[in-house]
């Protein structure tokens, strides 16, 4: 990660209007867009978002419910939308070809999603994600706890880069093989969309969702102007708040946290570099709020999960390969692939038996570092000493490491098992299990 992959810094108005459900059915429409990606003077873009903007609107919905959401694709494209993170139902998932037919243009498909976890997860296109996902087809979806935590602002912080031309409008390189085979489409221009537009006063309590909805970029993130702790990962409730040091999201990633304003200015989001950081985002802080009564962050009320069986766990073990500088020559037909293969086969990676827990090895052979994403599950990430550790759907796997996970395959239906560098799962970088 270099500082020089970026032209520059700002704050355009681009932001993810709030959307509860004020009936239990709505509408979301893929649509073209223009955005102002880059600030001041430089041009729009034309992108593709949601019921008319990019972010697309921020989706509320109340844990244990169901919601309706009817999808009109009217972009020139077909795609389907996955409920990212969601223990949702198989049929609902969003994968064509897995788990639905495609939405051709002018179609439409309608989605029941059912929210069995509070947490801030996020959807976004799942056909040609790394373009369509690059051109702004995402958005929040927060599950709101029964008992939310008392704070003085909940605000979201979508974290994204995009790739801009000479001309200051969104390039359209979305297929570049050199890109796939390297570390994807990096964007040279990078923000964190705060929404809703507020002020702070110092003294308040503010709960933070970040995501990071690039689509190939991982991003280290530094707050300054308070104190607090995270107390979520990828949605789940950490069972202990964790102190807020050395946070990095990788695509597709998400972080919770709950913190107290200290500063009497600004808060930030920085980019950390050896040099200056990159300042990707901030908010103005003034006044102060007297009222609060200074009090112990404490843990998000739990979700309810199935206990993994450790001792009777399966052993598998799932091995990242390919792309430019392999340490192995590979055989298979495209530029990446788990355990000798490329793309999707008839054949799942693996058939469990509902219920069952197995304990997957991570395996990264390869040049670059690679977020794993399995749907319609969460996992443990096994610490070194080989206990539980984080609860989350996606995890970062570095170049040459190898990481063990535990997942209780308790979700019946096809599921996708992908990196989320979404030019690598372009490029090969994806398999499916069977839970039945
Ligand atoms: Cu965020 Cu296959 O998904
Ligand atoms: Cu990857």
């Amino acid at each position: 990660m270099n500082r020089r992959d970026f032209l520059a810094a700002g704050t355009a108005a681009l932001l993810a209007p709030r959307l509860g459900w004020a009936s239990s059915s709505q509408d979301l429409v893929a649509q073209p867009v223009t955005a102002q990606i880059l600030p001041d003077d430089s041009p729009a873009s034309a992108m593709w978002g949601y019921n008319g903007n990019t972010p697309g609107p921020e989706l509320r919905l109340a844990q244990g419910g169901f919601v309706d959401v009817r999808f009109l694709n009217q972009i020139n494209q077909g795609s389907a939308v996955h409920w990212h993170g969601l223990r949702s139902e198989n049929a609902m998932d969003g994968v064509p070809g897995l788990t639905q037919d495609i939405v051709p243009s002018g179609g439409e498909f309608a989605y029941r999603l059912r929210a069995p976890d509070a947490g801030t997860f996020w959807y976004h296109a799942h056909n040609r994600s790394w373009e369509q996902v690059a051109k702004g087809m995402y958005g929040p979806l927060i599950v709101e706890e029964r008992n939310p935590p008392d704070v003085d602002h909940d605000m979201t912080v979508l974290i994204d880069d995009w790739r801009m031309s000479e001309t200051g409008v969104l390039a359209a390189d979305f297929d570049s093989r050199h890109d796939q085979s390297h570390a994807g489409r990096l964007g040279n221009f990078a923000r964190a969309i705060i929404t809703p537009e507020a002020q702070l006063r110092t003294g308040d309590r503010v709960r933070f969702r970040l995501l990071n909805v690039a689509t190939d970029r991982i991003f280290p993130v530094e707050l300054t102007g308070i104190q607090g702790k995270v107390v979520a990962l990828d949605g789940m409730p950490l069972t202990t708040p964790q102190d807020i040091a050395d946070l990095v999201l990788t695509p597709a990633q998400r972080v919770d946290i709950i913190a107290d304003v200290t500063a009497p200015e600004i808060v930030q989001f920085l980019f950390p570099t050896p040099d200056s950081p990159y300042v990707m985002g901030e908010i103005t802080v003034s006044g102060a709020n007297d009222q609060r009564i200074a009090s112990p962050i404490t843990p998000l009320p739990a979700n309810e999960i199935a206990q993994p069986d450790l001792d009777a766990a399966l052993l598998l073990t799932l091995t990242m390969e390919g792309g430019a500088m392999s340490p192995r020559s590979t055989s298979f037909s495209d530029i990446w692939g788990f355990n000798g293969q490329s793309g999707l086969t008839d054949k799942p990676f693996h058939d469990f038996e509902r219920g069952q827990t197995a304990r997957i090895s991570l395996v990264n052979d390869t040049r670059f570092p690679h977020g794993i994403h399995l749907h319609g599950h969460h996992f443990f990430e096994l610490n070194a000493d080989g206990e539980p550790g984080a609860f989350r759907d996606t995890t970062l796997i570095e170049a040459g490491e190898t990481r063990d996970i535990l997942c209780v395959f308790d979700n019946p239906g096809k599921w996708l098992l992908h990196c989320h560098m979404l030019g690598h799962q372009a490029a090969g970088m994806k398999t499916w299990v069977n839970v039945s």
